[in-house]
């Protein structure tokens, strides 16, 4: 059995996320998405309680994902719950050499780990979670960005 994580701070989970959790449920037979609760250069907008409460609500229906939040290096979680593929989204060309170097480093730190890259959906692509917090800050709407627990708590 495979199972996989994908990590990120989901500050907060967009549909190009869940698009990503989605598809890596159709492909390994248990998917960990694990929020971390310890970003050092970015202070997150909602708690790390919220973010896993939308991560949960827009995952509900995915049988074989689970939710958990972790500290630390992504390698040592992956090996606390047994996963040994590392997913990642590629968006853009512009996420291709940040994303080669941390599979780079992961895979120096932890053999037996690999990376596997989703390439996110052209519908998805220009979406980042920064966007959203601006856009919804202004009074946008960013309905078509985000899953509906989110969006509904900007309103
Ligand atoms: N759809 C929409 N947005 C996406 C996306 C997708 N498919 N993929 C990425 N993004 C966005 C994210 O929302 C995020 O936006 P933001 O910068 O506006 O918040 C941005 O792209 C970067 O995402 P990501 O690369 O996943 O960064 P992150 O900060 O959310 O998570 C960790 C990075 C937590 C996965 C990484 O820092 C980590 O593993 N840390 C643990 C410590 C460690 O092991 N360090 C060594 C790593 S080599």
């Amino acid at each position: 059995m495979t199972c996989a994580v994908y990590l990120g701070t989901f500050d907060p989970v967009t549909l190009g996320h869940v698009d990503i959790i989605c598809r890596a449920s159709s492909v390994f037979q248990r998917v960990v998405v694990g929020a971390f609760s310890q970003a050092q250069n970015k202070q997150p907008y909602f708690s790390i309680e919220k973010r896993l409460g939308f991560l949960r609500e827009a995952c509900v229906s995915f049988q074989n994902v689970e939710i958990q939040h972790f500290s630390g290096l992504a390698i040592h979680f992956a090996k606390q719950v047994g996963a040994t593929v590392l997913v990642r989204g590629l968006r853009t060309e512009a996420d291709f050499v940040y994303e080669m170097q941390m599979a780079g480093v992961n895979r120096a730190l932890q053999e037996g780990i690999e990376t596997i890259f989703f390439p996110t959906q052209h519908e998805f692509s220009f979406i980042s979670s920064s966007l959203v917090k601006e856009v919804a800050t202004f009074g946008g709407d960013v309905s078509g960005f985000v899953p509906p627990c989110v969006w509904k708590s900007f309103s």
